[in-house]
């Protein structure tokens, strides 16, 4: 079977993670983020994968290349301008099969797509819809079902009010080349807004699950993902590479001081005296720890130098970031590629700092 995923969003909630990088390929513990999305496909036998880019689709395309690492065949399609989720499938159309599964590129889910698909071709169903539940709806597609699993409403960002269910759209869908003759072409078209509730009892279907399902799109859930592959909570390719310890440390890394686990340490991280490393940390390659530092549910990116008594706990620092001693980065705060921090700050709260900037000694307390 093929697969269609949008990875057109400009993906500004994750700002500044995404001012650099594309959604699609920010880096997630080891790899790019839309990695462990083929990579689920894959181990469901799905393997020719449509990208339906917009933004900064090169990039994308040189990190991913022709997704053999990943066990899939890639072809990339490039709007001429945001379609949209229908507009861009729409313009997808000449590419596709009868039938196909299409994703939402920005979610980390185990959601067993097989069964998925069985219910499906039992329903003959027109669109089939996994489902998960959520605490707080507000911010998905909220979905209404009968018993037989037929979809008996559908409402795209419902308000507090609105809300009598948890059960939302996950944004893995199987769907009928045929729909797309709902869908006007050249001009931008949401299928949450104006394919979905135009199906409700005319073969729109949902398929429940229990799996795993995180949406990605802030930093806080990247945050949350990442501690959820490294713990295990969800089934990725990275499992193994864990091992039973919860421990990856790459071959060549030094560690002088603790990393506790779960934790992934890559080639030529140091570790110096007295820092400690865990658990919930991901130290990309070349990460060096001053003595001293403690390092806690964080996830610091390839070449970043924390210097001596510094604490970085839940927090993302990106590459190429200088932080000098006694240094606080907690609550939250997120740092962009190549921000050079002084001695004796605190940054917390949310607090996102963006490429290049540069930080004194003793300049924030925040
Ligand atoms: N090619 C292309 N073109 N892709 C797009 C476009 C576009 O114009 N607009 C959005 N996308 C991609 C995004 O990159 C993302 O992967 C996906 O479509 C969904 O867009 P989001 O902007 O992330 O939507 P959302 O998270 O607010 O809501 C959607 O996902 C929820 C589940 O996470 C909806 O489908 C909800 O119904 C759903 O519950
Ligand atoms: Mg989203």
């Amino acid at each position: 079977m093929q697969a269609v995923i949008l990875v057109g969003g400009e993906g500004t909630r994750l700002r500044p993670l995404t001012s650099t990088v594309p959604k699609p390929v920010v880096p997630l513990v080891d790899r790019p983020l839309i990695a462990y999305m083929l990579e689920w496909l894959a181990s469901h036998g799905i393997d020719d994968v449509i990208m339906s880019c917009g933004f900064l689709a090169t990039s994308v395309r040189n990190v991913l290349g022709d997704g053999s690492r990943y066990g899939v065949r890639l072809r990339f399609c490039e709007e001429p301008d945001p379609r949209g989720t229908a507009g861009a499938l729409k313009f997808a159309e000449p590419m596709l099969d009868e039938h196909f599964l299409m994703l939402n590129g920005d979610v980390l889910t185990d959601i067993d797509l097989t069964e998925q698909i069985a219910q499906h071709r039992r329903t003959h169903a027109r669109a089939t819809l996994a489902l998960v539940p959520v605490d707080d709806p507000t911010a998905y597609g909220l979905v209404h079902l009968h018993d037989d699993r037929s979809v008996s409403g559908f409402l795209e960002k419902p308000s507090p009010d609105q809300i009598n269910t948890n059960l939302i759209s996950a944004g893995a869908y199987v769907l009928e080349r045929a729909l797309l003759e709902l869908v006007p072409p050249e001009r931008n078209v949401s299928i949450e807004r104006e394919v979905w509730p135009r199906l409700v009892e005319h073969g729109l279907y949902g398929y429940p699950s229990e799996r795993y399902w995180l949406d990605l799109g802030t930093p806080a859930r990247y945050l949350q993902g990442t501690f959820d592959i490294i713990e295990g909570n969800v089934r990725t390719a990275l499992r193994e590479r864990l091992g039973e310890g919860w421990l990856a440390i790459a071959p060549d890394a030094q560690v002088h001081g603790r990393a506790i686990p779960p934790a992934v340490l890559e080639r030529g991280v140091v570790v110096e005296r007295d820092a400690h490393v865990g658990s919930l940390v991901v130290l990309g390659q070349g990460v060096r720890v001053g003595s001293g530092a403690t390092v806690e549910r964080a996830v610091i990116l390839d070449g970043t130098e924390i210097g001596p008594g510094c604490v970085l706990r839940d927090c993302i620092v990106s590459g190429g970031c200088r932080i000098a001693r006694d240094t606080h980065i907690l609550g939250g705060a997120v740092l962009a590629e190549g921000v050079t921090v002084g001695a004796d700050n605190v940054i917390t709260n949310g607090a996102r700092i963006f490429p290049g900037v540069t930080l004194p000694d003793g300049a924030i307390r925040f």
